[in-house]
């Protein structure tokens, strides 16, 4: 398995690919965030991985930047969303894309990801819910609501709510 950028070329194999695992119920709108957020000007910058097994697009992984209210600066990103196909799932491409999108962000100089996802699941990759960051609304299960630090102690004094692109930031994706 390979994980490289995804390229323009990339977004209906990316948009099918969260359609079918996210399936019926959720993954016509999952998909439609994926792609609106390859083209949304306030997501920038982002990094969207996808992995190949044998030329196939086999996963997809994207973060987006965020900002936090009360922050004067901050260089952090969103996970949202991760999709891995339905007969590759379980084998590790969740995983590698998480840890491989995180490298790639600490080299660029990331302070933090944030994700709202399974806690089980994310726990795993090194996400945490002992935060002070506020969600755009108020949440269902707080739990979901995690972060991973990328540089030492950078969080430590970070409050706040935060603010997502615009296509992230309807009600319906929270
Ligand atoms: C969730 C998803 C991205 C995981 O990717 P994956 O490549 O299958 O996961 P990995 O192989 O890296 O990890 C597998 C491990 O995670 C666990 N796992 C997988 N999905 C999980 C979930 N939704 N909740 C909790 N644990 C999960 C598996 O039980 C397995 O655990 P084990 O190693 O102890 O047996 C993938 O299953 C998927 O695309 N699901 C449908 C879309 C979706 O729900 N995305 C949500 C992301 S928030």
């Amino acid at each position: 398995m390979q994980i490289r950028e995804s390229s323009e070329g990339d977004k209906e194999t990316i948009f099918n690919l969260h359609q079918s695992a996210f399936g019926e119920v959720e993954g016509r709108a999952v998909a439609t965030l994926a792609v609106d957020l390859l083209s949304d000007k306030t997501a920038l910058p982002i990094l969207s991985l996808v992995a190949e097994s044998d030329s196939e697009i086999v996963g997809h992984i994207l973060f987006t930047s965020v900002s936090v209210s009360d922050l004067d600066a901050s260089n952090a990103y969103i996970l949202a969303p991760l999709a891995v196909a339905h007969n590759m799932q379980g084998k590790g491409v969740g995983t590698a894309l998480i840890n491989d999108g995180i490298e790639k962000l600490r080299a660029r100089g990331a302070d933090f990801v944030l994700v709202l996802g399974d806690p089980k699941y994310y726990h795993r990759t090194g996400f945490s819910a002992e935060h002070h960051i506020k969600p755009p609304y108020q949440l269902d299960y707080p739990e979901a609501w995690m972060v991973q630090e990328l540089r030492t102690d950078v969080l430590k004094d970070v409050r706040g709510t935060v603010q997502c692109a615009k296509s992230l930031s309807s009600p319906e994706h929270w």
